[in-house]
Protein backbone atom coordinates (compact mmCIF):
# COMPACT_ATOMS: atom_id res chain seq x y z
CA UNK A 1 0.00 0.00 0.00
CA UNK A 2 0.91 4.01 -0.36
CA UNK A 3 0.40 5.44 2.65
CA UNK A 4 -0.08 9.86 2.97
CA UNK A 5 0.45 10.52 6.83
CA UNK A 6 -0.13 14.31 7.43
CA UNK A 7 1.14 15.37 10.78
CA UNK A 8 3.59 12.91 10.02
CA UNK A 9 6.29 13.82 12.58
CA UNK A 10 3.56 14.17 15.73
CA UNK A 11 3.00 11.36 17.74
CA UNK A 12 0.45 9.55 16.19
CA UNK A 13 2.21 10.45 12.85
CA UNK A 14 5.71 8.70 13.95
CA UNK A 15 4.46 5.75 14.87
CA UNK A 16 2.26 5.14 12.27
CA UNK A 17 4.59 6.00 9.99
CA UNK A 18 6.98 2.98 11.59
CA UNK A 19 4.30 0.80 11.67
CA UNK A 20 3.43 0.73 8.14
CA UNK A 21 7.23 0.90 6.98
CA UNK A 22 7.46 -2.21 9.03
CA UNK A 23 4.81 -3.50 6.78
CA UNK A 24 6.71 -3.08 3.85
CA UNK A 25 4.16 -0.45 2.90
CA UNK A 26 4.86 2.95 0.94
CA UNK A 27 4.94 5.82 3.37
CA UNK A 28 4.89 8.99 2.56
CA UNK A 29 4.55 11.70 6.20
CA UNK A 30 5.62 14.79 5.41
CA UNK A 31 6.28 17.31 8.46
CA UNK A 32 4.86 20.48 8.82
CA UNK A 33 7.51 22.14 7.45
CA UNK A 34 7.46 20.47 4.13
CA UNK A 35 3.73 20.53 3.78
CA UNK A 36 1.13 22.75 5.33
CA UNK A 37 -2.34 21.33 5.14
CA UNK A 38 -3.46 24.93 5.02
CA UNK A 39 -1.60 25.42 1.97
CA UNK A 40 -4.48 24.09 -0.64
CA UNK A 41 -2.67 24.28 -4.05
CA UNK A 42 0.21 22.77 -2.24
CA UNK A 43 -1.41 20.21 -0.05
CA UNK A 44 -4.43 19.04 -2.95
CA UNK A 45 -1.37 18.80 -5.53
CA UNK A 46 0.16 16.80 -3.65
CA UNK A 47 -1.91 14.25 -2.61
CA UNK A 48 -2.44 14.19 -6.46
CA UNK A 49 1.02 13.53 -7.06
CA UNK A 50 1.76 10.75 -4.35
CA UNK A 51 -1.87 8.99 -5.34
CA UNK A 52 -1.96 7.00 -2.14
CA UNK A 53 -4.60 4.29 -1.25
CA UNK A 54 -4.69 5.80 1.78
CA UNK A 55 -4.29 8.69 3.45
CA UNK A 56 -3.78 9.60 7.68
CA UNK A 57 -4.96 12.95 8.55
CA UNK A 58 -2.97 13.27 11.83
CA UNK A 59 -1.86 16.96 11.49
CA UNK A 60 -4.01 19.12 14.06
CA UNK A 61 -3.31 22.33 16.08
CA UNK A 62 -3.57 19.89 19.54
CA UNK A 63 -2.71 22.35 22.12
CA UNK A 64 -6.57 22.46 24.08
CA UNK A 65 -6.02 26.04 25.67
CA UNK A 66 -3.74 27.47 22.53
CA UNK A 67 -7.08 27.13 20.15
CA UNK A 68 -9.25 29.22 22.71
CA UNK A 69 -5.82 31.83 22.85
CA UNK A 70 -5.14 31.80 18.91
CA UNK A 71 -8.96 30.90 17.67
CA UNK A 72 -7.73 31.51 13.74
CA UNK A 73 -5.24 29.20 14.13
CA UNK A 74 -7.32 26.85 15.17
CA UNK A 75 -10.18 27.44 12.62
CA UNK A 76 -7.22 27.03 10.04
CA UNK A 77 -5.88 23.90 11.00
CA UNK A 78 -8.18 22.01 12.10
CA UNK A 79 -10.73 22.59 9.99
CA UNK A 80 -9.70 24.44 6.47
CA UNK A 81 -6.43 22.22 6.63
CA UNK A 82 -8.73 19.33 7.58
CA UNK A 83 -10.98 20.77 4.46
CA UNK A 84 -8.22 20.68 2.06
CA UNK A 85 -7.28 17.46 2.92
CA UNK A 86 -10.42 15.91 2.70
CA UNK A 87 -11.12 17.59 -0.73
CA UNK A 88 -7.73 15.72 -2.28
CA UNK A 89 -8.44 12.45 -1.22
CA UNK A 90 -11.91 12.89 -3.03
CA UNK A 91 -9.96 13.99 -5.79
CA UNK A 92 -7.94 10.98 -6.24
CA UNK A 93 -10.58 8.80 -4.51
CA UNK A 94 -8.31 7.65 -1.59
CA UNK A 95 -9.64 6.88 1.66
CA UNK A 96 -9.09 9.03 4.49
CA UNK A 97 -8.51 8.78 7.73
CA UNK A 98 -9.13 11.33 10.34
CA UNK A 99 -7.90 11.30 13.78
CA UNK A 100 -11.18 12.68 16.04
CA UNK A 101 -11.41 13.59 19.95
CA UNK A 102 -13.77 12.82 22.82
CA UNK A 103 -13.60 16.26 22.98
CA UNK A 104 -16.58 16.73 20.29
CA UNK A 105 -18.57 15.84 23.53
CA UNK A 106 -19.73 17.50 26.36
CA UNK A 107 -19.31 15.18 29.18
CA UNK A 108 -22.69 15.69 30.52
CA UNK A 109 -23.98 12.01 29.22
CA UNK A 110 -22.99 9.87 32.29
CA UNK A 111 -22.01 6.99 30.82
CA UNK A 112 -19.81 5.90 28.31
CA UNK A 113 -20.29 8.14 24.73
CA UNK A 114 -21.39 5.67 21.52
CA UNK A 115 -20.43 6.80 17.75
CA UNK A 116 -23.87 7.72 17.35
CA UNK A 117 -24.24 9.72 20.37
CA UNK A 118 -24.74 13.65 19.45
CA UNK A 119 -21.62 15.72 19.91
CA UNK A 120 -21.66 19.24 21.71
CA UNK A 121 -18.28 20.95 22.57
CA UNK A 122 -17.15 22.83 24.77
CA UNK A 123 -14.43 24.16 23.71
CA UNK A 124 -12.76 25.69 20.27
CA UNK A 125 -10.81 22.59 19.81
CA UNK A 126 -13.19 20.41 20.11
CA UNK A 127 -15.41 22.63 17.82
CA UNK A 128 -13.19 22.81 15.10
CA UNK A 129 -12.56 18.61 15.46
CA UNK A 130 -16.17 18.55 15.06
CA UNK A 131 -16.02 20.74 12.55
CA UNK A 132 -13.33 18.62 10.64
CA UNK A 133 -15.25 15.42 11.04
CA UNK A 134 -18.03 17.00 9.21
CA UNK A 135 -16.09 17.98 6.13
CA UNK A 136 -14.64 14.52 6.61
CA UNK A 137 -17.72 12.65 6.08
CA UNK A 138 -19.38 15.41 3.51
CA UNK A 139 -17.04 15.65 0.80
CA UNK A 140 -16.72 11.84 0.10
CA UNK A 141 -17.79 8.20 1.71
CA UNK A 142 -14.46 6.57 1.74
CA UNK A 143 -13.51 8.01 5.43
CA UNK A 144 -13.19 6.47 8.59
CA UNK A 145 -13.55 8.65 11.30
CA UNK A 146 -11.41 7.60 14.67
CA UNK A 147 -12.31 9.36 17.93
CA UNK A 148 -9.36 8.90 20.23
CA UNK A 149 -9.02 10.55 24.31
CA UNK A 150 -5.58 11.41 25.83
CA UNK A 151 -2.76 9.48 23.94
CA UNK A 152 0.13 8.61 25.54
CA UNK A 153 3.50 7.27 23.95
CA UNK A 154 7.40 7.60 23.54
CA UNK A 155 7.38 10.37 21.05
CA UNK A 156 4.73 12.53 22.69
CA UNK A 157 5.32 15.96 23.75
CA UNK A 158 1.62 16.38 25.81
CA UNK A 159 1.11 15.89 29.51
CA UNK A 160 -0.05 12.00 28.94
CA UNK A 161 3.04 11.35 27.81
CA UNK A 162 5.30 13.65 29.72
CA UNK A 163 3.79 13.32 33.85
CA UNK A 164 6.08 10.08 34.63
CA UNK A 165 8.86 12.22 33.75
CA UNK A 166 7.73 15.50 35.45
CA UNK A 167 7.12 12.93 38.14
CA UNK A 168 10.51 12.35 38.53
CA UNK A 169 11.80 15.94 38.72
CA UNK A 170 8.98 17.30 40.74
CA UNK A 171 8.20 17.06 44.66
CA UNK A 172 4.45 18.34 43.95
CA UNK A 173 2.10 17.66 41.36
CA UNK A 174 -1.47 18.94 41.45
CA UNK A 175 -4.14 16.92 38.90
CA UNK A 176 -7.52 17.12 38.66
CA UNK A 177 -9.92 14.86 40.19
CA UNK A 178 -12.97 15.24 38.13
CA UNK A 179 -12.18 14.71 34.59
CA UNK A 180 -12.60 11.45 33.53
CA UNK A 181 -12.00 9.33 30.09
CA UNK A 182 -9.81 6.52 28.90
CA UNK A 183 -6.32 6.89 28.11
CA UNK A 184 -5.05 5.50 24.86
CA UNK A 185 -1.51 4.25 23.62
CA UNK A 186 -0.46 5.14 20.34
CA UNK A 187 1.17 1.62 19.87
CA UNK A 188 -2.40 0.23 20.79
CA UNK A 189 -4.35 2.89 18.49
CA UNK A 190 -1.99 2.75 15.65
CA UNK A 191 -2.54 -1.48 15.58
CA UNK A 192 -6.45 -0.33 16.24
CA UNK A 193 -5.75 1.61 13.06
CA UNK A 194 -4.19 -0.81 10.89
CA UNK A 195 -6.88 -3.47 11.78
CA UNK A 196 -9.60 -1.14 10.43
CA UNK A 197 -8.00 -0.34 7.30
CA UNK A 198 -7.27 -4.47 6.63
CA UNK A 199 -11.30 -4.59 7.51
CA UNK A 200 -12.15 -2.07 5.50
CA UNK A 201 -14.41 -0.39 7.84
CA UNK A 202 -16.12 2.70 7.04
CA UNK A 203 -17.65 4.97 9.18
CA UNK A 204 -16.69 6.34 12.99
CA UNK A 205 -15.09 4.15 15.34
CA UNK A 206 -14.18 4.76 19.32
CA UNK A 207 -10.57 3.81 19.60
CA UNK A 208 -9.41 4.20 23.74
CA UNK A 209 -7.87 1.83 25.91
CA UNK A 210 -10.46 0.06 27.97
CA UNK A 211 -11.00 1.11 31.45
CA UNK A 212 -11.38 4.99 32.45
CA UNK A 213 -9.56 7.57 35.48
CA UNK A 214 -9.05 11.13 36.22
CA UNK A 215 -5.71 12.62 35.83
CA UNK A 216 -5.61 12.25 39.47
CA UNK A 217 -5.76 8.56 39.20
CA UNK A 218 -3.65 8.16 36.14
CA UNK A 219 -0.93 9.82 38.11
CA UNK A 220 -1.36 7.85 41.52
CA UNK A 221 -0.72 4.59 39.20
CA UNK A 222 2.51 5.42 37.40
CA UNK A 223 3.58 6.58 41.28
CA UNK A 224 2.47 2.80 41.73
CA UNK A 225 4.19 1.05 38.87
CA UNK A 226 7.18 3.39 39.21
CA UNK A 227 7.50 2.66 42.43
CA UNK A 228 7.88 6.67 43.30
CA UNK A 229 8.14 7.15 46.79
CA UNK A 230 9.33 10.85 47.09
CA UNK A 231 6.42 12.61 44.80
CA UNK A 232 2.81 14.44 46.53
CA UNK A 233 0.00 14.18 44.32
CA UNK A 234 -2.76 16.76 45.35
CA UNK A 235 -6.61 16.32 43.69
CA UNK A 236 -8.08 19.43 42.75
CA UNK A 237 -11.07 20.23 41.12
CA UNK A 238 -10.84 21.38 37.43
CA UNK A 239 -12.89 24.56 38.20
CA UNK A 240 -9.88 25.80 40.76
CA UNK A 241 -6.95 25.05 38.11
CA UNK A 242 -6.22 28.26 37.28
CA UNK A 243 -4.34 27.82 34.27
CA UNK A 244 -6.74 26.55 32.01
CA UNK A 245 -8.35 28.14 29.19
CA UNK A 246 -10.66 25.81 27.61
CA UNK A 247 -13.08 23.75 29.19
CA UNK A 248 -13.11 19.90 29.08
CA UNK A 249 -15.80 17.35 29.02
CA UNK A 250 -15.68 16.08 32.59
CA UNK A 251 -16.49 12.47 31.74
CA UNK A 252 -15.64 11.90 28.03
CA UNK A 253 -15.15 7.60 28.15
CA UNK A 254 -15.69 6.29 24.45
CA UNK A 255 -17.58 3.46 24.92
CA UNK A 256 -15.13 0.80 21.98
CA UNK A 257 -18.30 -2.01 21.46
CA UNK A 258 -18.10 -1.33 18.22
CA UNK A 259 -14.38 -1.85 17.68
CA UNK A 260 -14.95 -4.82 19.82
CA UNK A 261 -17.87 -6.22 17.71
CA UNK A 262 -15.18 -5.93 14.36
CA UNK A 263 -13.18 -8.01 16.45
CA UNK A 264 -10.47 -6.24 17.78
CA UNK A 265 -10.08 -5.54 22.10
CA UNK A 266 -8.06 -2.71 23.36
CA UNK A 267 -5.94 -3.83 26.50
CA UNK A 268 -6.83 -2.19 29.63
CA UNK A 269 -5.21 1.58 30.33
CA UNK A 270 -3.09 0.08 33.17
CA UNK A 271 -1.73 -2.81 31.01
CA UNK A 272 -0.41 -0.46 27.57
CA UNK A 273 0.64 2.17 30.54
CA UNK A 274 2.73 -0.45 32.65
CA UNK A 275 4.10 -1.44 29.08
CA UNK A 276 4.83 2.50 28.32
CA UNK A 277 6.75 3.12 31.10
CA UNK A 278 9.00 0.13 31.10
CA UNK A 279 10.05 0.67 27.31
N1 LIG B 1 -2.93 13.58 21.66
C1 LIG B 1 -4.15 13.35 22.10
O1 LIG B 1 -4.36 13.14 23.31
C2 LIG B 1 -5.29 13.30 21.15
C3 LIG B 1 -6.58 12.97 21.62
C4 LIG B 1 -7.63 12.92 20.73
C5 LIG B 1 -7.43 13.16 19.39
N2 LIG B 1 -6.19 13.48 18.94
C6 LIG B 1 -6.01 13.76 17.51
O2 LIG B 1 -5.06 12.85 17.00
C7 LIG B 1 -4.30 13.46 15.96
C8 LIG B 1 -2.82 13.27 16.20
O3 LIG B 1 -2.49 13.82 17.46
P1 LIG B 1 -1.02 13.78 18.03
O4 LIG B 1 -1.11 13.48 19.48
O5 LIG B 1 -0.12 12.97 17.17
O6 LIG B 1 -0.66 15.33 17.89
P2 LIG B 1 0.77 16.04 17.76
O7 LIG B 1 1.83 15.21 18.36
O8 LIG B 1 0.54 17.42 18.25
O9 LIG B 1 0.99 16.05 16.19
C9 LIG B 1 0.28 16.91 15.35
C10 LIG B 1 1.16 17.21 14.18
O10 LIG B 1 0.46 18.07 13.28
C11 LIG B 1 1.40 19.00 12.76
N3 LIG B 1 0.74 20.19 12.25
C12 LIG B 1 0.16 21.20 12.94
N4 LIG B 1 -0.29 22.13 12.10
C13 LIG B 1 0.01 21.71 10.85
C14 LIG B 1 -0.17 22.27 9.55
N5 LIG B 1 -0.77 23.45 9.38
N6 LIG B 1 0.27 21.56 8.48
C15 LIG B 1 0.90 20.37 8.64
N7 LIG B 1 1.12 19.80 9.84
C16 LIG B 1 0.68 20.47 10.93
C17 LIG B 1 2.29 19.32 13.95
O11 LIG B 1 3.50 19.88 13.50
P3 LIG B 1 4.29 20.93 14.44
O12 LIG B 1 4.75 20.12 15.62
O13 LIG B 1 5.40 21.40 13.58
O14 LIG B 1 3.30 21.98 14.81
C18 LIG B 1 2.47 17.92 14.56
O15 LIG B 1 3.56 17.25 13.99
C19 LIG B 1 -4.75 14.93 15.93
O16 LIG B 1 -5.65 15.09 14.88
C20 LIG B 1 -5.45 15.14 17.25
O17 LIG B 1 -6.45 16.11 17.15
C21 LIG B 1 -5.12 13.56 19.79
Amino acid sequence: MKVFITGGKGLVGTFLSDAFMDRGDEVYAPSRKDLDITDREKMVKTIKIVKPDILIHCAAFTDVDGCEIDKKKAYLTNVVGTQYVAEGCAEVKCRMVYLSTDFVFDGKKGSPYFEADTPNPLSIYGQTKLLGEYYVSHLHQNFIIVRVSRIFGEKGRNFASSLPFLMKEEKKIVLTDNIVNSPTYVVDLVEAIIFLIKKNFLGIVNVCNRGECSWYEYGLKIKEIMNIKDIELVPIEFEKFVNRKAERPCYSVLDTSLLESLGFSMPQWETSLKIYLER
